[in-house]
């Protein structure tokens, strides 16, 4: 049994996410975790709310709320939705945990001690309509790499460059728009990426199985210009990890904080402890995964997200990790993606456009959305979520197809045999054929789950349904039972140990549907199907069944309409 540790990138606490965010990192994570627990691996999966820097901050003042109180509730909230969801982390945890705060002041103390942070005296944006400093997200302006007009003071989501406020053209102040903006010195302190370079250099020459998408963008920010720059890690804000060295003050530090970007990424750990703390399991039971010295060393680590998250999770992580000098787990595998866009335009949290995971909810079950934007997923580029799309993909594929098929076979039988399989004779040349071609293709699709090629995954998944809806086309069994009702037996038989078959297959896609098609077969067997022959002898003659509500509704000319018109403009 192998050990495998994945975490998705943690989701910013300021309000519900859209589907493009789902699609980014949670949702192809979960699709990974579910297939790998499904293979019999030990899996733990951690996910959290990104809970500190300035999108908290701004996001608790248009709430009108503490900071603390709305992220408190706002985990709820995004904890509730991952769940209707079907996102089955280990834990979600919060990177504001004791656990992230004792670990990231751990972290900068190992650096320090190890000579990697140099205190800076550096001169930052004061905005004297808002009385205070502007780092990172309360400032905004045009991206000195790409001409971008809304970049913000950490990063232009545009070209992906980090950058500093104090790069910015033209910045104005994203609290209250002001452009009376002065410059100030403060005291920071900043991770020295640079003395790391040749490190990390030759470990994402390591590897060589990485997605180009992901090293090309770690290889430019190493390369491109003066080569990888230091990265300030402290912030001059209310909220967030007080600076300290360990447990002790960091003299000069006081009423400061750790920038998100540093403290978000040690989540993923802090949380390991989390779930521990949760489960009242003792620490080496979170180091197993984290520890390379405590057992670690046999975990392959995955991570899941977007494009605009890989310089954070190739450099900077990285480098809080290789330079803290301890034997901490550091990933094997980036998967990371591209964007999805709305219906001709981006999807914008900022502006409210497109559909975010409540609404998805409000209007269809999770499966639907899950098979859609899985099926589509972002992966070599950009792709577009269209309303007509969406309707012909679930109408074609989970209802004509997948639906389709376990209603007709279940249905026939009940009108024939009764609600229990029956037992007929062997399987004969066509039935072989179809094992056959079973068979090469669960491997296909096995290989491009291990793989993580979703899109490629869903495709094979798609042939796998198809294929059985081709044989009982062919095979007619309500044409057979005139003549032959013991061979007609026999393909009903068989088809309904396919819906078993498809329901353990399908299971990361769909996982509601997946069990309620157990369900419907009343059985509890879910095991992989190692030998599709042999899975497809598990219900054996004489087990009972139901014929299951319809699975999948198809969404008509009018529902489709209708929500096209309502997802027009913008969430207010
Ligand atoms: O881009 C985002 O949504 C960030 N909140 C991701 C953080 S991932 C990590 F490093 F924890
Ligand atoms: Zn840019």
């Amino acid at each position: 049994m192998a050990r495998i540790l994945i975490t998705s990138a943690i989701p910013y606490i300021n309000g519900i996410k859209h589907l493009g965010n789902l699609v980014g990192s949670q949702l192809p994570a979960d699709l990974y975790a579910r297939y790998q627990r499904g293979r019999g691996n030990e899996v733990m999966f951690l996910c959290a709310t990104d809970e500190h820097g300035t999108p908290a901050e701004l996001a608790a003042a248009k709430a009108g709320k503490p900071v603390a109180e709305y992220c408190a509730e706002m985990h709820e909230v995004q904890a509730d939705i991952a769940r209707r969801f079907g996102l089955s982390f280990d834990h979600f945890g919060r990177s504001s945990s004791a656990q992230n705060h004792k670990l990231t002041q751990h972290f900068a103390g190992k650096l320090a001690e190890n000579d990697l942070i140099r205190e800076v005296s550096e001169r930052q944006v004061y905005s004297n309509a808002d009385g205070r400093f502007l780092p990172d997200r309360y400032i905004e302006g045009t991206c000195p790499n790409c001409g971008y007009d809304k970049a913000r003071g950490d990063q232009c989501e545009n070209c992906t460059k980090q950058l500093d406020p104090t790069d910015l053209i033209e910045p104005r102040s994203a609290i209250s728009g002001s452009t009376d903006l002065e410059v100030r010195e403060t005291k920071h302190l900043y991770l020295r990426q640079s003395a790391l370079k040749d490190q990390l250099d030759a470990w994402i020459d390591s590897k060589s199985d990485w997605p180009v998408l992901t090293t090309s963008i770690a290889k430019k920010w190493l390369h491109d210009g003066d080569g990888l720059q230091d990265r300030g890690i402290t912030r001059d804000l209310d909220w967030g990890i007080p600076v300290k060295k360990g447990e002790q003050d960091w003299p000069g530090m006081e009423g400061k904080v750790f920038y998100v970007w540093f403290d978000a990424p040690i989540e993923y750990i802090a949380c390991a402890g989390e779930w521990a703390e949760a489960h009242g399991k003792s620490d080496a039971e979170w180091e197993r995964w984290w520890r390379t010295d405590k057992g670690a060393d046999d975990v392959r680590y995955v991570q899941f997200m977007g494009k605009d998250n890989v310089p954070f999770h190739t450099l900077s992580f990285p480098a809080t990790l290789i330079g803290s000098g301890e034997p901490w787990k550091m990933v094997d595998h980036l998967k990371s993606f591209n964007y999805l866009n709305y219906d001709g335009g981006q999807f914008s949290t900022s502006q409210g456009r497109g559909v975010f995971m409540d609404q998805a909810l409000e209007i269809l079950p999770a499966d639907y959305w899950r098979w859609w934007l899985l099926s589509h997923a972002p992966e070599n580029s950009d792709s577009e979520f269209t309303w007509e799309n969406f309707q012909a993909s679930v109408n074609k594929d989970l209802a004509d197809v997948l639906g389709n098929f376990v209603s007709r076979i279940t249905k026939f039988c009940r009108s024939k045999f009764g609600e229990t399989v029956p037992e007929g004779g062997a399987y004969g040349p066509q039935e072989e054929a179809l094992i056959a071609e079973l068979t090469t293709r669960v491997r296909a699709y096995e290989a491009h789950m291990e793989a993580m090629e979703v899109r490629k995954s869903a495709q094979e998944l798609r042939a796998i349904w198809a294929a059985g809806n081709e044989y009982l086309q062919s095979a007619a069994p309500w044409t057979l039972f005139k003549t032959d009702p013991v061979q007609a037996a026999a393909q009903v038989r068989l088809g309904l140990n396919l819906i078993r078959l498809y329901a353990v297959l399908s299971a990361p896609f769909i996982p509601a549907s997946s069990a309620r098609m157990l369900e419907a077969m009343q059985t509890t067997d879910d095991s992989w199907p190692e030998d599709v022959a042999g899975a497809l002898g598990v219900l054996a003659p004489g087990h009972a069944f139901t014929v299951p509500e319809v699975l999948f509704a198809k969404i008509s000319d009018e529902d489709r309409e209708g929500w096209q018109q309502r997802f027009s403009g913008v969430r207010s």
